[in-house]
């Protein structure tokens, strides 16, 4: 293959909230470029389900449940993958969450520590865990899933904050370990339709507008492979026709 390499053969990637929506789309379509993926996420049956759809792929596909915000389950995850593969190759931190939609003025404490502890401060300590590992084997590549919530406001107020924040710990981890072969880049998609966007689009007139999964899928695919080897640090949003 020439310089324009999409491959994922030989690889061994990890994808948080890879049960369902944008996670499980970044994981098939990581099998079906050639790699060996993990997802995990908190309900294990969901996840043993999309394990069996990256078999059917010709690629071995794991299941592991692990709350993203709980460290210790982080680092139980690592060591599990680590233990089954040997190697982590790509790390996907796609898990999010937005409990709380009102005002920052009505915000209550609990939905803070809720949003910062599952968009930030879980993939911070995966990325951690994981960096280590790859620092052992000579390199690796990271991929956060921010938001374009994240680039500007958008009415989604402390989730905002924390994809921002997402944003900037993708350069900053970029910037740290770029010199131990680790790419930190970010996606940062608009509205897509899954179960977590639902009360955004269902019934509205974004509903046929929204993007698909898939769609976020492409851009990970790009940054996970060669293909991208020299974009690090950089976020990526795929706005689709919603605009973000
Ligand atoms: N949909 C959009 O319009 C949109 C736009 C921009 C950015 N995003 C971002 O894209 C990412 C994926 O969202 P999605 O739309 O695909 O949502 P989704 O369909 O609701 O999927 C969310 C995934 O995250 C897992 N998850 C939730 N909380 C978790 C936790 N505490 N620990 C581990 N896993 C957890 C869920 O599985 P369990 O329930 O089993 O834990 C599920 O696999 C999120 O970071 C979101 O902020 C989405």
């Amino acid at each position: 293959m020439g310089i324009v390499n999409f491959s994922l053969d030989n690889k061994v990637a990890l994808v948080t909230g890879g049960s369902r929506g944008i996670g499980r789309a970044i994981a098939l379509a990581f099998a079906e470029a050639g790699a060996d993926v993990v997802v995990s996420s908190r309900k294990l049956p969901d996840l043993e389900q999309v394990a069996e759809e990256i078999k059917a792929t010709g690629r071995k596909g794991l299941a592991i449940a692990s709350h993203v915000a709980k460290v210790d389950e982080s680092k139980n995850l690592v060591e599990k993958v680590k233990g089954e593969f040997g190697r982590i190759d790509i790390l996907v931190n796609n898990a999010g969450t937005n409990p709380y939609m009102g005002p920052l003025v009505d915000a209550e404490e609990w939905a803070w520590d809720v949003v910062m502890n599952v968009n930030l401060k879980g993939p911070f300590l995966l990325s951690q865990l994981v960096a280590r590992v790859m620092q052992e084997q000579g390199g690796g590549n990271i991929i956060n899933i921010a938001s374009t919530a994240g680039i500007n406001p958008s009415g989604l107020h402390m989730y905002s904050i924390s994809k921002a924040a997402l944003i900037m710990m993708t350069r900053v981890m970029a910037m740290e370990w770029g010199k131990d072969d680790i790419r930190v880049n970010a996606i940062a998609p608009g509205l897509i339709k899954t179960r977590f966007s639902e009360a955004l689009w269902k019934g509205t007139p974004a509903e046929d507008r929204a993007a698909a999964p898939e769609d976020v899928a492409g851009a990970a695919l790009y940054l996970a492979s060669d293909a991208s080897r020299i974009v690090n640090g950089e976020t990526i949003a795929v706005g689709g026709a919603s605009g973000g």
